[in-house]
C-alpha cells in the first residue's frame, strides 16, 4: 500500500528507469497535476489518463488486452493508442500523452489533442431512432462519432432525456447521486452533435415499406434507416384492493422520483420480487433507515440466475442490513397500510415497490410485422426481419455465438454496446455482435460483477470465500464455462471474459 502510493506520486515528466515497466505491467504517476499511468506494450509506451470516463474507475487495477485497456468496474475498453472509447458503458475517451524514451529513461511528454472528428458522406437519408435509453443514446452516439452527417432523430416516449437508468435504483434512490449526474449527456450535447431529441413522444406504428414512423401525436417521421429501442416495461401485478398511489414500479426517472418523494416520510416498506431491482431498492431505502420488508416466491433471491450459494450470499449480505425476508410468499391482499401475504402473515407498509421482472417492448415490432421471438429476432448484425430496420437492447434476441443460443437479455452494458454496433451496421459496416454478455450490480458496498450467459448449468464451481466477500463463481455446462459471478475479484471478472472471447470457435455451439 505505502509502495503504492509513493508510486502514485511520481512525477512522470522527470521520467524513470525502462526497467520498472515490464512488457505489460503499469505504472500510475502524475503529469501536470493530473493521475496518468504509463504502461508498455510488444515494445510500445503508451501514457493514459488513470480514470475511466464511465464512473472514475481505476484503469491502473484493469487489464491490458492488444492494446486496448478495459476498466476493472464494468469493463469498459479503452484504445492506448488515442484513448478512444471503444466499448461502453464509457462513451467519452481518456487523454493520451506522448512518451518520449531517452536511453533508459522513459519520460511522459505534452497531452495529445483529441483525434479529429471523422466525417463521412453517403450513408442513410437520414436516422430515426426509437428509444432513448441506453441502446438508443449510445447508437446516436456512435453514429456521429463515425462521421454520419445525415438527419438523426432519437424519438422517446420518456419525458426525460436518457439517464443513467442504473443509478435510479443504487445512489440516486439511496440519496448519494446528484440529480444533475442522472442526464447521460448535457442539452448542449445533442445540440451540437445536431440530435434531434423527441421526447414525450410514443410510436403508434411504423410501416416498413413506406419507410415511416407514425407518432400518438398524429405526427408522421419518415426515415433512411431505423434502429428499434425500445427496452423493457415493467411486469405489473394484481393486487387486490391495491391502490395506484400505493404501488410503486421502477423503471424511469420519474419512477425513482415518486419513490424518493414517498420515500421521505416513509417508516417502512414492503419490496415485492426478489430481482435485481428488487434488492437494489431495498439496499438503497435501508440507506434512508426505512425498515423492509421483502417479499417473494422464491427459495433464495436470485437463484435462478446464480444458484443457491450465491442467492444465500445475498439474503445474508440483505439480512446483515436489516432487511426481513417473507420468501416463498405472494402478496395476497391490500387493505390500508395492511399487506397480507399468501401464509396470511401481515405487514405493515407505508407503500410498495414491486420489482417482478420485466417484459420487452415489442408492440411496435409486432404491429411492424417484424419477425419476433420472446423478442425481435436481429441475425449477427443486429438487424431484424425488415432491411435497414435494427434493433438493440432489451427487445432485441440474437444469436449470441458464446453460447450458441438465440439469447435476450437485460444489461446496460450490452444495450450500449449493442446501440454502437447496430450504428455501424446503420452505416453499411457489417460488424457483427459478438461481445460477451456483462452485467453488475451494486448492493450496499457489495458488487456484483457477471460475465458470460449460463441459462443452466451443471456444475458450479467456487474459487474463494462468499464468508469474506471475496470469490469467483463459475457456472459451467459439459465441462466448459458459461458464466462467472465475481466479488472483490474484478481482475478475475475481466481476464474471465477475455477468455470466453478467446475462445476457439470450434469449442463454441452451433447458433441454429
Ligand atoms: C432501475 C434499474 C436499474 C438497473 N440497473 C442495472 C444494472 O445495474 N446493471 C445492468 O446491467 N442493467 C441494469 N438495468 C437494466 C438496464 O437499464 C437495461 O437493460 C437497459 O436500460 C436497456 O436499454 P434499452 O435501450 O434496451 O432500453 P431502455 O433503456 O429502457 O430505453 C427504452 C426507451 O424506449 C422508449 N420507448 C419505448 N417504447 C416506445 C415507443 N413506442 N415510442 C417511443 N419510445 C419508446 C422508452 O421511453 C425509453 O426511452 C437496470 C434497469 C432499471 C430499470
Ligand atoms: S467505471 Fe469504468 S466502466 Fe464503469
Amino acid at each position: 500500500m505505502a509502495e503504492k502510493e509513493e508510486t502514485k506520486k511520481t512525477d512522470l515528466r522527470s521520467g524513470f528507469p525502462v526497467r520498472d515497466l515490464g512488457d505489460g505491467a503499469m505504472v500510475s504517476g502524475q503529469v501536470d497535476g493530473e493521475e496518468v499511468i504509463v504502461t508498455r506494450r510488444a515494445g510500445e509506451f503508451f501514457a493514459i489518463g488513470a480514470h475511466c470516463t464511465h464512473y472514475g474507475g481505476p484503469l491502473a487495477e484493469g487489464l491490458l488486452v492488444g492494446d486496448t485497456v478495459r476498466c476493472p468496474w464494468h469493463h469498459a475498453c479503452f484504445s492506448l493508442r488515442t484513448g478512444e472509447a471503444l466499448r461502453a458503458p464509457a462513451l467519452d475517451p481518456i487523454s493520451c500523452w506522448r512518451v518520449e524514451r531517452r536511453g533508459d529513461e522513459i519520460c511522459v511528454r505534452e497531452k495529445l489533442a483529441p483525434s479529429a472528428p471523422r466525417r463521412v458522406a453517403g450513408g442513410p437519408s437520414s436516422i430515426v431512432i426509437v428509444g432513448g435509453g441506453a441502446a438508443g443514446l449510445a447508437a446516436a452516439d456512435m453514429l456521429r462519432r463515425e462521421g454520419y452527417q445525415g438527419p438523426l432523430t432519437i424519438v422517446s416516449a420518456d419525458d426525460a432525456p436518457p439517464v443513467d437508468r442504473p443509478n435510479l435504483s443504487k445512489d440516486y434512490l439511496a440519496g448519494t447521486a446528484q440529480e444533475a449526474w442522472i442526464p447521460l449527456r448535457s442539452p448542449d450535447y445533442y445540440h451540437d452533435r445536431k440530435i434531434t431529441l423527441l421526447l414525450s413522444s410514443r410510436v403508434s406504428s411504423l410501416d416498413t415499406k413506406r419507410r415511416q414512423i407514425l407518432l400518438e401525436s398524429g405526427r408522421a417521421l419518415e426515415f433512411g434507416a431505423l434502429l428499434l429501442a425500445t427496452g423493457a416495461e415493467p411486469v405489473r401485478l394484481p393486487i387486490e384492493d391495491g391502490k395506484e398511489s400505493q404501488l410503486h414500479y421502477l423503471r424511469t426517472l420519474a419512477d425513482s422520483k415518486a419513490i424518493i418523494a414517498k420515500a421521505g416520510s416513509a417508516k417502512r416498506v414492503a419490496v415485492i420480487g426478489a430481482s435485481f431491482i428488487a434488492l437494489e431498492v431495498a439496499a438503497s431505502l435501508r440507506a434512508r433507515g426505512i425498515a423492509v420488508d421483502l417479499v417473494a416466491p422464491e427459495r433464495q433471491p436470485l437463484e435462478r440466475v446464480m444458484g443457491a450459494e450465491v442467492g444465500l450470499f445475498i439474503r445474508k449480505l440483505h439480512e446483515a442490513h436489516g432487511v426481513t425476508f417473507h420468501l416463498g410468499e405472494t402478496v395476497k391482499r391490500i387493505r390500508g397500510r395492511e399487506v397480507t401475504l399468501s401464509s396470511g402473515t401481515s405487514l405493515d407498509a407505508d407503500f410498495l415497490v414491486l420489482g417482478v421482472g420485466v417484459r420487452p417492448s415489442l408492440a411496435l415490432a409486432e404491429q411492424a410485422g417484424l419477425a419476433i421471438d420472446r423478442g425481435v429476432t436481429v441475425n449477427e448484425y443486429l438487424e431484424t426481419s425488415a432491411a435497414g430496420i435494427f434493433a438493440a437492447g432489451d427487445i432485441a434476441r440474437w444469436p449470441d455465438p458464446h453460447s450458441g443460443e438465440r439469447i435476450r437479455v437485460e444489461h446496460w452494458v450490452v444495450a450500449e454496446r449493442q446501440g454502437q454496433v447496430a450504428a455501424k451496421n446503420l452505416l453499411g459496416r457489417r460488424e457483427k455482435f459478438d461481445a460477451v454478455p456483462f452485467f453488475w450490480s451494486q448492493q450496499y458496498d457489495v458488487a456484483i460483477n457477471y460475465v458470460g450467459h449460463a441459462e443452466n448449468w451443471d456444475a458450479i464451481e467456487i474459487d474463494g470465500s462468499l464468508e469474506t466477500r471475496d470469490y469467483a463463481v463459475t457456472y459451467k455446462k459439459g465441462g466448459r464455462a458459461l458464466a462467472v459471478v465475481t466479488v472483490s475479484r474484478d481482475l478475475q471478472s475481466l481476464r474471465a471474459e477475455a477468455s470466453m472471447e478467446a475462445e476457439p470457435p470450434s469449442q463454441r455451439q452451433h447458433v441454429a
